[in-house]
């Protein structure tokens, strides 16, 4: 396998084909159950990474006709304050979809907010109804990111059934549902993390490499066998740059096919959030 075969995974011109379908999808809501998709976003405080990452979901909302609202309240909101807040827009019924961006400040328990998202209009499959549902196959909310890497495997036609598959990180947002739809699909999957003893041991005898475990430069050519996938979710700024988690330069020379960050797995997430709002919409409409 050469450098010039190797195939990039290209999330942001899939992600704008997908957008496309939404497009569609929502006109033909709009003339015949003159409806408009609504989703919520739930931002305390104001980090500047999560406030750009707002941005530009409102924008690609925008774009293919989702109605999106920022509910921004302050960071020393109480706990109470914010299960209130929750509560009106789990209750508001013009809402399809909730998105609860996380980090939340430190004196907010996460735990007692995810439990309290109304699970029909849980997004990100954060409360445990839904992630109950992944665990057996059903058909439920699927975390943005990772429902984001297996549409873009499925983009390009790259199946995981009878795979060995090793995802690195074991968050619940990302590497643990990650390996839930890699089961579902019959894939053989080890998850690595921050106390696995050799994750080159796993990686080495992998046929697709997972990564998102937020450190530049974890993933490098030595660890990857020859032809391997390699989805790249990490989001690091280093210098001023946005770079992944994999050493791209020299494990493209590698891999038979790979994501580049950014362009790869993140416009997916994106287009994963607003099929599912307009999913939510629907079933709202009982269709
Ligand atoms: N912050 C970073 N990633 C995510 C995500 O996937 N969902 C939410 N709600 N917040 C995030």
């Amino acid at each position: 396998m050469t450098c010039e075969e190797t195939l990039i995974l290209d999330g942001a011109a899939k992600s704008k084909e997908i957008y496309k379908e939404i497009k569609t999808e929502v006109e033909k809501l709009n003339k015949e159950e003159e409806v408009v998709p609504r989703l919520s976003i739930i931002f305390v405080g104001d980090n500047p990474a999560s406030a750009s990452y707002i941005k530009l979901q409102q924008k690609v909302c925008t774009k293919v006709g989702i109605d999106s609202k920022v509910v921004n309240l302050p960071k020393n909101i109480s706990q109470e304050g914010l299960l209130a807040e929750l509560d009106k827009i789990n209750n508001d019924d013009s809402i399809n979809g909730i998105l609860i961006q996380l980090p939340l400040p430190a004196h907010i328990d996460d735990d007692k907010i995810i439990r309290k998202i109304n699970p029909s209009k849980d997004l990100d499959s954060f409360h445990p109804y839904n992630i109950g549902e992944l665990v057996i196959g059903g058909d439920a909310y699927i975390p943005c990111t990772p429902e984001g890497v297996m549409a873009l495997l499925d983009k390009y036609k790259i199946g995981v059934k009878g795979k060995d598959v090793t995802i690195i990180g074991h968050s619940n947002i990302v590497g643990k549902p990650m390996a839930l739809l890699l089961l579902n699909r019959n894939a053989t999957v080890s998850v690595c993390h921050i106390d696995t003893k050799d994750t080159a041991k796993y990686t080495k005898k992998s046929d697709i490499v997972i990564v998102a475990a937020g450190v530049p430069n974890l993933i490098t050519a030595d660890m990857i066998k020859e032809g391997a996938v390699v989805i790249d979710v990490g989001i690091n700024e280093v210098d001023g740059k946005i770079v992944g988690d994999v050493d791209f330069e020299n494990v493209k020379k590698k891999a038979a096919a790979i994501t580049p960050v950014p362009g790869g797995a993140g416009p997916m997430t994106i287009a994963m959030l607003l099929k599912d709002t307009v999913k939510s919409c629907k079933n709202m409409l009982n269709k």
